[in-house]
């Protein structure tokens, strides 16, 4: 079960004037035109624009991310076999049945933790699709090895630095694993830069960033329905940030 609690540590600008407000028109912005290229997915580029979130896991779950993103990088990676270790309601699963691929699924909430060492099975998967918490900018179980749940952002990132160790682990060589991230104020910590954290932590693990980032526009975030009495930069994206496992280095090619 997840939790309904009220996160104390969301800085949600606390001088808010109103809770909601009415929605307003949508807002059309020219993007950029994308080269033709032969990607079997033409429209899958570094700005993810589109609204719809695809019938996929629960939309009433917290941090529920949307499968079409998720369809499209199985569709331009295709994988056989992918890892979804933090599944929350199903959405990768869902996506992964729809597709015909084998689809490893599990959630805290169903006893697994994926910040154990050894979770996974070692060299397994050709993909993987994490969605973390954002630190503690939502609380999803009460259970205390819950990335949601650390203390202090030390703590988050030692466990996030054993997450993504485990997948980098479970990943076969030229396996890749596709994070989706966003940064977060944090009422105590102030901005935390988590794109940059997990970059960070996915270098040390010896993986390598092999395309773009895609910015993710955060259609239906329920933040922007409110109004603050605050002036901040509002965030209306996530990232999603796709690394690759390198294949082991042949001896001919070691360096003498
Ligand atoms: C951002 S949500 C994922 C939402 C999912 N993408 C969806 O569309 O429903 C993050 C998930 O991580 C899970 N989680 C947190 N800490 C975990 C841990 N140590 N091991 C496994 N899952 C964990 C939470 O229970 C939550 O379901």
């Amino acid at each position: 079960m997840y939790t309904t609690s009220v996160n104390p540590f969301y800085a949600a600008r606390t001088s808010r004037v109103a809770t909601t407000r009415p929605a307003a028109e949508p807002l059309y912005v020219k993007l950029p035109r994308a080269p033709a290229n032969a990607s079997p997915v033409p429209h899958l580029t570094s700005l993810y624009h589109f609204s719809e979130p695809g019938d996929y896991g629960r939309r009433d779950y917290p941090g529920n991310c949307g499968g079409n993103l998720i369809r499209d990088l199985l569709r331009y990676f295709r994988p056989t076999t992918v890892l979804d270790p933090m599944t929350g309601s199903g959405t990768c699963r869902d996506v992964c049945r729809e597709l015909a691929v084998h689809c490893w699924s599990s959630d805290l909430h169903e006893g697994v933790d994926a910040c154990s060492p050894g979770a996974f099975p070692r060299e397994a998967f050709d993909f993987c699709w994490l969605h973390p918490p954002y630190w503690r900018q939502k609380l999803y179980t009460d259970d205390p090895r819950d990335l949601s749940r650390t203390p202090t952002l030390d703590a988050f990132l030692n466990r996030y630095r054993q997450l993504i160790g485990n997948c980098a682990e479970a990943l076969a060589p030229g396996g890749r694993v596709a994070v989706l991230m966003g940064d977060y104020c944090d009422r105590e910590a102030g901005f935390v830069p988590l794109v940059y954290h997990t970059k960070r932590l996915a270098f040390d693990a010896g993986l390598r960033q092999c395309c773009t980032d895609i910015i993710r526009f955060s259609h239906g975030a329920s933040s922007s329905r409110k109004v603050y009495r605050s002036a901040f930069i509002p965030g209306l994206h996530d990232v999603c940030m796709v690394f690759e496992k390198p294949h082991a280095r042949s001896q001919h090619e070691r360096p003498a």
